[in-house]
């Protein structure tokens, strides 16, 4: 697993890019610190819209091939689109906990794990789902995404609180000894990412804040990475 650099990974949501000039974009939040790029995929059933797909991955994939890509599946059916994407260079692939059941989530897991071993996975959770469910997937995966906001949707505002969820995952995490990242995703802006931060996230996704929130991506890319206390609440 990537380690931390230098308190915490920036990962830009492709999501808030400006799709017509996304090489653009991309390349300035590398040139920034980003370490990971985020690539949302929506079904519009498992959420209310549609988003990013296999032909645009392809191009990131080809265009940036060192780069980590976290694809973040917001799918009923996770288990038709896992296999894609990691067969497509996919470095992490999350799926929805609310999206299988506790016996088919093991199942993918398990045979990800086999078919791809250098593949990570992670879990999601929504803004809804206690945290207490995913404890049991913690040992077997390496990322666990916490959502501060209603999946679906960029630029909406981050759920108050969100943080309490992201301390109690890392307390157990470090308490049990275990090798799982912590990312979260929904929100977050020069007002709310230092409360992730100091809850212990590993990871912070961001979208509309890094391409279009600060003036410039190379600003919030700053705010993110390097933080700046004089700023937050
Ligand atoms: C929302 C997506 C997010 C989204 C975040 O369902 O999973 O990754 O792009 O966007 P912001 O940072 O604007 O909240
Ligand atoms: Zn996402």
């Amino acid at each position: 697993m990537l380690k931390k650099n230098p308190r915490v990974i920036l990962a830009p949501s492709l999501l808030g890019a400006d799709y017509l000039n996304m090489e653009h974009d991309i390349k300035e939040a590398i040139k920034h610190g980003a370490k990971w790029l985020h690539f949302d995929v929506m079904d519009g059933q498992f959420v209310d819209n549609l988003a990013l797909g296999v032909g645009l991955f392809k191009k990131v994939r080809a265009r940036f091939p060192e780069i980590f890509i976290d694809v973040h599946l917001m799918v009923g059916a996770p288990d038709k689109w896992t296999n894609k994407f990691a067969q497509l260079g996919a470095n992490l692939v999350t799926f929805h906990h609310e999206a299988l059941r506790y016996k088919a989530a093991k199942k993918l897991i398990k045979s990800l794990k086999l078919n791809y071993p250098k593949l990570h996975i992670g879990v999601a959770i929504k803004p809804k789902t206690n945290v207490e469910q995913i404890y049991e997937f913690l040992q077997d995966i390496d990322v666990v995404l916490v959502m501060s906001v209603e999946p679906g949707l960029g630029g909406q505002s981050y759920i108050d609180n969100s943080e309490l969820k992201i301390k109690k995952i890392r307390d157990y995490i470090n308490k049990n000894f275990l090798d799982c990242f912590v990312e979260v995703d929904g929100g977050i802006n020069d007002r709310t990412v230092d409360r992730v931060v100091d809850a212990g996230v590993d990871v912070v996704v961001a979208g509309s804040y890094v391409f279009s929130g600060a003036g410039s991506i190379h600003k919030a890319c700053n705010r993110i990475i390097h933080g700046d206390k004089k700023n937050s609440i």
